[in-house]
């Protein structure tokens, strides 16, 4: 009997470093699911096809149950199951905390916590099921400091570095595999939509989403634990372990800070 394609299902893929998540996927003979907010999604199952994929697109806004729920059941209605999940849907929010509108904090936090939570609550039930799958979670190295001027997002993202290390921990005597990717800055849209284009962080040289996803993927199918993409994001990250949180704190605005930006 012929062995059956296997399937990935991928948040945030319309662009970025998900959209290099879904092309390794199909580079690794997944079948795919991809989803995300905007019409964007539907161009990039088109890119992704014309990769040789088999892609269905979801466009729902997964911030909110109603908008994961209809992802979960349209993976549901395809009948089989899900070998890879990657949580990768997120954004950021430059600025004071004080000077942000407070729906655009809500809006980072509902899809960066809300929607990861309940996304993997969904998800790992039916793995745990099977005793089957692999999840990466893309949180990021923005999660082991307090980030001044992008102190909701980095917040966010201390939550996401956290919980995937707790599950992977809950999981240990199954088989599924929890592996958090911590990138540090990557050429995506993020910055700008994160209104971050007037920062040292958003201008500055960034790693390629291609590479970060590549990092990702391979960490993944090798089941590790974290994966923190390129040298100087891994020097980062071991300062963040022993540097004071001041420091840390005084060190993000200093990239953060609107007018930093090099020109
Ligand atoms: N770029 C960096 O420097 C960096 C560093 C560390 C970690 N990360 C993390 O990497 C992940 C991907 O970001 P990226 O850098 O690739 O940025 P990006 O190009 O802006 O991609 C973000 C993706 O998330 C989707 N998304 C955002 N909110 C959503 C929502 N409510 N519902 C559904 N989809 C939503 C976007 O889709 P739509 O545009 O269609 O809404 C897009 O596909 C994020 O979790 C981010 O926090 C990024």
């Amino acid at each position: 009997m012929a062995e059956r394609a296997k399937l990935a299902v991928v948040t945030g893929a319309s662009s970025g470093i998900g959209l290099e998540l879904a092309k390794q996927c199909i580079e690794h003979g997944y079948d795919l699911i991809i989803a995300s907010d905007t019409e964007e999604i539907l161009e990039a199952a088109a890119v992704l096809r014309g990769l040789g994929g088999t892609v269905e697109a979801v466009q729902a806004d997964l911030a909110t149950r109603i908008g994961i729920d209809q992802l979960y059941t349209t993976v549901a209605r395809q009948g089989r199951p899900v070998d890879v999940l990657m949580a990768n849907a997120g954004r950021g929010l430059g600025e004071a905390f004080v000077d942000q509108d407070f729906a655009d904090i809500q809006r980072v936090i509902d899809t960066n916590v809300f929607g990861t939570t309940y996304l993997l609550h969904r998800f790992l039930r039916d793995m745990r099921n099977r005793n089957e799958g692999k999840v990466l979670i893309t949180g990021s190295i923005a999660g082991a400091m307090p980030g001044a001027f992008q102190a909701v997002y980095n917040a966010t993202k201390a939550y996401v570095d956290s919980f995937a290390y707790a599950l992977r921990n809950e999981l240990k005597d199954t088989d599924i595999t929890v592996t958090c990717l911590m990138p540090g800055p990557t050429d995506t849209d993020f910055f700008e939509t994160a209104d971050m284009l007037d920062t040292k962080v958003g201008t500055d040289k960034k790693d390629d989403p291609a590479m970060v996803a590549k990092k990702g993927f391979d960490a993944m199918m090798r089941g590790e634990g974290h994966e923190v993409t390129g040298f100087a994001n891994k020097m980062q990250a071991m300062m963040a372990n022993i540097m004071p949180d001041d420091a840390l704190a005084e060190m993000h605005r200093k990239m953060a800070q609107p007018g930093t930006a090099k020109h």
